[in-house]
């Protein structure tokens, strides 16, 4: 696993979709996710389309989870966000947008429905992830098995505490199940890009890097992985331990060894 650590939050953002730059020219298969901290990749993405041309007309995008009970339309679903955030800026193809169905009224199939699309397209080029502060990743809350599919969870309470902002603030507002990629499913992404920002994400971050792996810090996952990347502002970064390490180690990268 690499560690890339970047002063703030628009670094990490900058940083990112340098990455992403490349998976984009190439049409490849992009996994997405919702929340605050892919904003600023987002962002940035949208301004390299507008300015500099930047064509995703190849790319075929997944995301990672959708809430249940919520229609791809309600402002607060994942698919909705997305859109609103990103897809409808930039030039992809809608029809080239997946997202699991929230309203499936057999989620178990809706799930195993998912991944074979998944497969389908040829799997998940580079997939972005955030972190809960539990350690979630996707929605794969502590416990989550380390092979896991595409399935109904329900959401922890803090997790819903957390997504609270999103509806006025009120926590009887977030739907309590949603249906997530598994961490099994997640794992099978040929490259894994973890993003994590602010102070709130630093024990979750420490937890993932340099904890046990464990279902109790579900995105521990990523050390079994070939390709994941962790790029983190100083203060998700503020509890890990061998910051010297990751920083040399990326200042002496040599030319060919991309991230
Ligand atoms: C979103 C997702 C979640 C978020 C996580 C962090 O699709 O899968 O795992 O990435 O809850 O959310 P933010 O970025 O809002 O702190």
């Amino acid at each position: 696993m690499e560690v890339i650590i970047r002063d703030t939050a628009e670094d990490v953002g900058t940083l990112a979709a340098d990455v992403f730059e490349s998976h984009i020219k190439k049409g490849h298969t992009l996994g997405l996710a919702t929340g605050s901290t892919p904003l600023a990749l987002y962002n940035e993405l949208i301004r390299r389309h507008r300015e500099s041309g930047l064509s995703f007309a190849g790319c075929t995008a997944f995301l990672l989870d959708e809430y249940v009970g919520l229609p791809r339309t309600h402002e607060q679903s994942y698919y909705r966000f997305i859109r609103d955030n990103f897809t409808s800026k930039i030039d992809i193809d809608d029809d080239k947008v997946f997202s699991p169905d929230g309203l499936a009224d057999n989620p178990t199939d809706a799930g195993i429905a998912y991944d074979s699309m998944i497969n389908e397209a040829g799997g998940v080029d580079i997939q972005l992830l955030g972190i809960g502060t539990d350690g979630h990743i996707g929605f794969n809350e502590p416990g989550s098995s380390l092979t896991s599919r595409t399935r109904l969870k329900t959401l922890h309470p803090q997790t819903i505490a957390d997504n609270a902002r999103f509806f006025d603030g009120d926590e009887s507002k977030v739907p309590h199940h949603v249906l997530t990629q598994g961490l099994g499913t997640i794992s099978e992404a040929r490259h894994l890009l973890l993003l994590a920002t602010g102070e709130g994400k630093a024990d979750a971050v420490a937890m993932t890097v340099e904890g046990p792996v464990a279902a109790v810090c579900p995105a521990s996952v990523l050390q079994f992985h070939q390709h994941a990347t962790v790029i983190c502002d100083e203060a998700a970064a503020s509890k890990l331990k061998l910051t010297k390490y990751y920083r040399y180690a990326y200042d002496n990268k040599p030319d060919w060894q991309e991230i």
